[in-house]
Order: structure tokens, then sequence, then C-alpha cells
């Protein structure tokens, strides 16, 4: 008998990705090291080891029920460079989602269709948990409400490995949207685990004192301290109307004067700090497009590493990752 696609006992996610906390020192830098094999190599090592017969027969269905530029692109970037099929479509406005369809049941259907591989972005919540727990694919988290967003965590773990060496006690300063951010909440978490010191800048900060994270009430400060600093875009979405037209209103040009990422705010930095933001930045408001042009600016060489690492993801994923070892 074929085996479910939709589990009917306990569930095998060894190779899924969810959290950031479902891989242990080890295997984020197994991770990172193949990341970094596929990109030396150009990719040819797959061929080398033998894999291409075997991956283009591999099917990834890519489920984005949120926008996404860097992310959903780089997934289809991995996948094609290492010759999977992908599938997937317009969810937002052209999936059954627009007909009134719970985007968890539309989950449970994705995996009957029986992929390989299931890489899901969702605005997250206990319902789309639950229908996780229950696909039987391997899923590979692409970011879920403001919780979680592993694998950003683990490109811009090896962007800092790439320019830094060894990241243990490397300081960095997290700055802007830091309650409503998916990216704080998984790199937090990644960059404690391996030695840094992390810090954060923004509004409603209060409860972070808590978690071992530094709260710098001036981006001056945080920038002067910093080897590393990493803005974040305002998460508009996350608020409720209300909130919104609150934040656009009133509180907009406080954001701006105090927390845009700017050469102004960046004095401090050293020559040899970095600055990085995940992306979309909004010009103007959470990031100055004058830094792009700023040596110590990384922001597209976060997104080239992100094909790397969900190269990567998607080896492990299928099962293959060993046999690159
Ligand atoms: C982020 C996301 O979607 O969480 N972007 C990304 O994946 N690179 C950040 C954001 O949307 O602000």
């Amino acid at each position: 008998m074929m085996s479910s696609p939709v589990r009917t006992s306990a569930p095998d996610s060894s190779h899924s990705l969810i959290r950031i906390s479902d891989l242990s020192d080890i295997q984020v830098k197994s991770l990172l090291e193949l990341a970094l094999k596929l990109e030396q190599s150009k990719w040819s090592v797959v061929a080398q080891s033998g894999l291409s017969e075997k991956l283009s027969r591999k099917v990834m269905v890519e489920a984005f029920f949120e926008p996404s530029t860097r992310t959903r692109l780089s997934f289809q970037m991995a996948a094609q460079r290492l010759g999977i099929k992908v599938v997937g479509c317009d969810f937002e406005n052209a999936s059954s989602l627009v007909k009134g369809e719970a985007e968890s049941d539309t989950l449970l259907n994705l995996a009957a269709l029986n992929p390989d591989v299931l890489v899901v972005r969702s605005k997250g919540g206990e319902d789309i948990l639950t229908a996780l727990g229950k696909i039987a694919v391997p899923i590979l988290n692409a970011g879920f409400g403001s919780v979680e967003h592993p694998t950003q965590a683990l490109l811009d773990l090896l962007t800092l490995t790439k320019y830094k060496g060894e990241v243990s006690g490397l300081k960095i300063l997290i700055v802007g949207d830091v309650p409503h951010s998916r990216v704080a909440a998984s790199n937090i978490q990644i960059f404690q685990r391996f030695g840094m010191k992390v810090a954060v800048c923004g509004p409603d900060l209060d409860n972070y004192n808590s978690k071992g994270v530094e709260v710098f009430n001036s981006l001056n400060d945080g920038a002067a301290w910093a080897e590393v600093v990493m803005g974040l875009r305002i998460q508009l979405e996350r608020l409720d109307p209300k909130e919104k037209d609150e934040f656009l209103v009133t509180k907009r040009a406080n954001y701006i004067k105090n927390y845009r990422l700017d050469p102004s705010h960046l004095k401090g930095l050293s020559p040899n700090g970095l600055i990085m933001h995940p992306g979309p930045f909004v010009p103007g408001v959470d990031f100055d497009s004058e830094l792009l042009s700023d040596k110590r600016c990384v922001v597209h060489e976060q997104v080239s590493n992100g094909v790397f690492i969900r190269g990567a993801l998607l080896l492990r994923a299928l099962g293959l990752q060993k046999e690159l070892a």
C-alpha cells in the first residue's frame, strides 16, 4: 500500500525545518558547509556526486500564502540549480483561497499531491501548525507569521561566517520592528546559540531585557557598540487597522527619526562593520538607499547566500545531504 502524504501515525519530521530549534548545532554547521560547497563548486558537486538523475525526478511544491520576492525566488533558483521541478501558483490571487478555502485545508491538499518537499510561507496560527503536524512530506518553513523564519536565520549566519570567520563573541544590533519580526525571532535564537552578543533597538522592546538581549534606546549608541547592524522593515501587515492608522498618522515620523538605518545613525559603526537587512526595505523609512553603496553593506550578499542555503536545505529535505558529504 502507498504511504499517505497525510499522517496517520507519528510524524517523521527529521528532514523538515519548521523552527530553527529543530536543528542541532552540528546540523546547522553541516548545512553551512554544504551551502559553501554548492557555492565553491558552482553546484557542480551535485553532478559529481551522481545525484542529477535522482534530483530530476523530485518535485518541490511551494505554498506562499504571503508575498515574497527573495525567499520564494531563491527557493526556485536553488531548485532549478539542483534540477528539481517546481510546482506552485499565485495562491493569494489565483488559488481556492479566493473561494474561501482555509489555508490549513489548502496545505493538506498540497500534501495530497504527493510532492517530495513542501515549502510553506503563511500568516501562521494554530490551525496551520496543526495541519503541518499532519503532513508526512518534508516541510521547509519559508516564514511563519511573526513567529519563525529559520531559513533566513541560516543564510544570515552563513553571511556572517563568510565575512567574519568565527562568529562567537561577535556583537550584532538588530534595529526596528523587532517584536513583529519573524526574522528577528529566529535570528536572535541562532545568534545566541553560536555565542554572539545580541542587542536590539526599536519601539516596544521592554520584554527583551529578560532574553539575554541588550536594549539600546539610541541607535547611535547601539551602532557604536555593534560590529554588525541589521535593519528590519516595519511589519504593518501584522498590525490591526487601528494600530496601523495610528502608526501612519502619529508614529511614522518618530520611527524614521529614531530607527532608520542611514549614514547619520551609523557614524559610530566601525569601518570593518557590516550592514545587513533581510529585505524588503522601504526606502526612506527603515533603510536609506544611500547605504547600498557603503562598502560595509552586504544586503545583496545575503540574497546570494540564500540560494545556497536553500539548496542545502532542499538536499537535506530530500534525504540526499549525506550523499554530498
Ligand atoms: C522577511 C520576511 O518575509 O519575513 N523577508 C524575507 O524573507 N527576506 C522580512 C520582511 O518581510 O520584512
